[in-house]
């Protein structure tokens, strides 16, 4: 099999399986939809925004010889997950993602809303998504799941802290469910961004005016352009790569880990950040 949108060639082995993405109009979660057509595996993408979700999906049958199901669905709350299960009920593989959480300042401006937000989106929605799909993975014998968090949930950040404690109780979750699942060939792992260079982090940046003028200038508040932003998170990160990782490199780890090659890795977190995070383990 040739793949021309990653440049690999590789036979992932799931072929006509299908796929739900949920977070899969944008950024990473988009870039792993696109991989996992590649691979020829048909999609269920769901978004809470419609016309970027339906764009998306245009967007993948164009290019892509796969079925993509388009569901306007919030996946933090019941309703959403349920509408979600009702489109989709027996998938073969689940990739699971949210939009960056705001940015922290100051520890002592979180409002227990905020916690209330952060472990809906970052835990609760990805736990019963787990627990609703896992179950027909195990009668067919057959399952990948694949959480894309965030780095913050290994290494903490400051300004991460509505993204980085939700996704350690995730990781946490995750290490004691698959090692239960792995049993039934339905294995479950989380990747950990860093910094990626996606929509999501255009709009987290866009509330934060006060910072950027004082960094930038008030030009730049008035046109912040995606190269700007990229600018400012390599002046606020110490990444070896001095770039931005693009959603495409973190998709096609993401798409290996939902092949036939990861029956055998069970409960990992993989860290992919350009070296920004200096751990050895
Ligand atoms: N970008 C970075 O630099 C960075 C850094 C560290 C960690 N991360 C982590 O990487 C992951 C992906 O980030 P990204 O930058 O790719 O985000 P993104 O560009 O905002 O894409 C997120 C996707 O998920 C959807 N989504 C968000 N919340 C949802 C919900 N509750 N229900 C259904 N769909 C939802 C979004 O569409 P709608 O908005 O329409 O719902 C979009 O399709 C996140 O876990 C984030 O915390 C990112």
């Amino acid at each position: 099999m040739n793949f021309n949108y990653t440049g690999l060639e590789m036979d992932l082995g799931i072929k006509g399986k299908t796929a739900i993405v949920a977070g899969g109009s944008a950024g990473m979660g988009k870039a792993t939809a696109l991989a996992l057509a590649e691979a020829g595996v048909n999609l269920v993408i769901s978004a809470r925004r419609a016309q970027r979700l339906f764009t998306a999906a245009d967007e993948i049958r164009a290019r892509f010889k796969v079925s993509v199901t388009p569901v306007v669905a919030d996946h933090a709350t019941q309703k959403g997950r349920d509408k979600l299960f009702e489109c989709c009920d027996t998938p073969d593989i689940l990739v699971i993602t949210i939009s960056p959480p705001s940015l922290v300042w100051n520890y002592n401006d979180i409002t227990e809303q905020d916690w209330i937000t952060s472990v809906e989106s970052g835990l609760i929605g990805p736990v019963e998504l787990m627990k609703r799909f896992s179950q027909s993975m195990v009668d067919k014998k057959w399952g990948r799941i694949v959480n894309i968090a965030t780095v913050a949930a290994k290494y903490p950040l400051d300004m991460r802290l509505m993204s980085g404690p939700a996704r350690s109780a995730l990781a946490n979750y995750t290490s004691v469910v698959s090692r239960d699942l792995a049993k039934h060939n339905v294995v479950m792992n989380n990747v950990l961004p860093g910094m990626y260079a996606t929509e999501g982090m255009l709009e987290l940046a866009k509330p934060h005016e006060a910072m950027i003028e004082a960094r930038y200038g008030k030009e730049a508040v008035e046109n912040l352009t995606p190269e700007l932003v990229h600018k400012m998170t390599l002046d606020l990160f110490d990444i070896p790569t001095q770039t931005l990782g693009e959603p495409n490199d973190l998709a096609q780890f993401v798409a290996l880990l939902c092949s036939e090659a990861a029956k055998f890795t069970v409960g990992q977190n993989i860290v992919l950040d350009g070296g920004m995070a200096r751990g050895l383990f």
